[in-house]
């Protein structure tokens, strides 16, 4: 039946039993972060303005897909369209740059952004991210790197190939800047519309313009006018990487849609996706803080993990957790019988549930075996003389057991096999 009310355009809702894995993912993504020693951080869903301009203005999260609006009190907020600016702010505005470095932290949550509904480009998405604070060294890069693997492997999406690039520095970035101008000011006529704009707005995401990209393939490469230290930089970052096992590919075209970063850019896709669609991303960021009022050198280096498109990519292999519960079925007549016992059942940490539309045993079976690993049904003689009738999930045969035996019969039967 088609309502009039509908979800919002571009959002989804998460029923069972996605619902589960999701929940699944997030505790494997905050228990793996936690064996690399960064610790969980809930940040406000919204931030004040000013906090997200600072991605950028010329970025689409912050130009034309910003979740905008002035409070009561005439207080201009937005919903966060991403992690890493409300982290950067509450690493600023708690003193965290006077703790000992780095400051290892993650965060898992909804992120809104008005972008244009296509498959798994979401409205409203869910985002784990890590970021580390404190160190410049590429071994920092590589640390961020190997925890968003290591999540990803952990969820059962094996060998992640990793596309990097740095895309420099304020010594080095400058003079590809303008060779970059130059290359495409000479094909003006042949750019897409919004190429043509980004000539001036931001140069660099003229690279990963999903419709020029034969023009592209001329480019000047940013490899060619690295710096020494961006340099150094990039190679240990993979080396260590490659030391520690895992598949590198330098992509010249990776620049990210965000402005903040400074030197290292990677994403992540999966074969499932579609060669358009990162798993991951992030880089490094080491002016951000300090343009939220933070110390003048703030290196840090994070990532923000779609969880909508993990699950997309890990789908039905994913295994949920078995669910071992009890239906307490009644005769007719003994529905307060059951619904007591169902209850004290809980109480003693078993999942348990009863009918609540006393239904007829026959119903009432159906059901349970749809829901349940055990059916216990309460009533007629059995019941008055301190009985009930059990039946395993499957199987015909009925057995009779004493009332005082059920907890441990319920033990035995629901405890998973080791
Ligand atoms: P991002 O690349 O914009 O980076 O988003 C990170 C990840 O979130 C993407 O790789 C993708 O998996 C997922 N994602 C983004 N937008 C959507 C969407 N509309 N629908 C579904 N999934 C989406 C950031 O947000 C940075 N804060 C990452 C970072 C952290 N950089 C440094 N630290």
């Amino acid at each position: 039946m088609r309502s009039e009310f509908q979800r919002p355009r571009g959002t989804q809702d998460i029923l069972p039993p996605a619902s589960y894995r999701m929940e699944q993912i997030r505790r494997i993504a905050i228990d793996t972060a936690a064996k690399f020693g960064y610790d969980l951080i809930e940040t406000p869903i919204f931030e004040q303005t000013p906090v997200f301009l600072r991605v950028g203005e010329s970025t689409d999260i912050v130009q034309h897909e910003r979740y905008s609006f002035t409070d009561a009190g005439g207080v201009d907020l937005t919903l966060r369209p991403e992690g890493t600016a409300a982290i950067a702010r509450a690493y600023v505005e708690h003193g965290m740059f006077n703790q000992p470095q780095p400051v290892r932290m993650c965060y898992y949550g909804p992120m809104f952004r008005r972008e244009r509904p296509q498959a798994l480009r979401y409205r409203q998405h869910t985002q784990f991210g890590a970021e580390l604070y404190g160190s410049s060294q590429p071994e920092a890069d590589a640390e961020i790197i190997l925890l968003a693997c290591d999540v990803v492997e952990q969820v059962g999406l094996k060998n992640p190939l990793i596309r990097l690039n740095s895309i420099g520095c304020s010594q080095c970035r400058p003079s590809y800047r303008k060779s970059l101008i130059e290359y495409y000011q000479g094909r003006h006529q042949e750019l897409c519309e919004d190429c043509q704009t980004r000539i001036h707005t931001n140069p660099l995401r003229l690279l990963d313009c999903k419709i020029d990209v034969e023009i592209r393939q001329q480019a000047p490469d940013i490899q060619d006018y690295w710096c020494e230290d961006c340099r150094a930089h990039y190679q240990q970052l993979t080396t260590l990487l490659t030391e520690a096992g895992r598949q590198v590919i330098r992509d010249p075209f990776l620049v990210r849609g965000l402005d903040y970063y400074t030197r290292t850019v990677f994403e992540i896709g999966h074969p499932s996706l579609g060669n358009q669609t990162a798993l991951f991303g992030g880089g490094r960021y080491d002016g951000l803080a300090t343009t939220l009022d933070g110390p003048e050198v703030t290196p840090a280096v994070g990532f923000g993990m779609g969880i909508e498109r993990i699950l997309s990519a890990v789908e039905e292999n994913f295994p949920l957790p078995l669910k071992r519960s009890v239906y307490v079925a009644h005769l007719p007549g003994f529905e307060d019988a059951a619904f007591v016992l169902a209850e004290n059942l809980r109480q003693q940490g078993f999942s348990a549930e009863s009918d609540l539309l006393h239904r007829s045993l026959k119903a009432q079976l159906r059901d349970a075996n749809r829901r349940s690993t055990v059916v216990v049904i309460v009533g007629g003689k059995e019941w008055e003389q301190g009985q009930v009738a059990v039946k395993r999930l499957g199987e015909s045969e009925q057995l009779t057991i004493h009332q005082d035996q059920l907890s441990e019969f319920l033990r035995q039967e629901l405890t998973p096999n080791p």
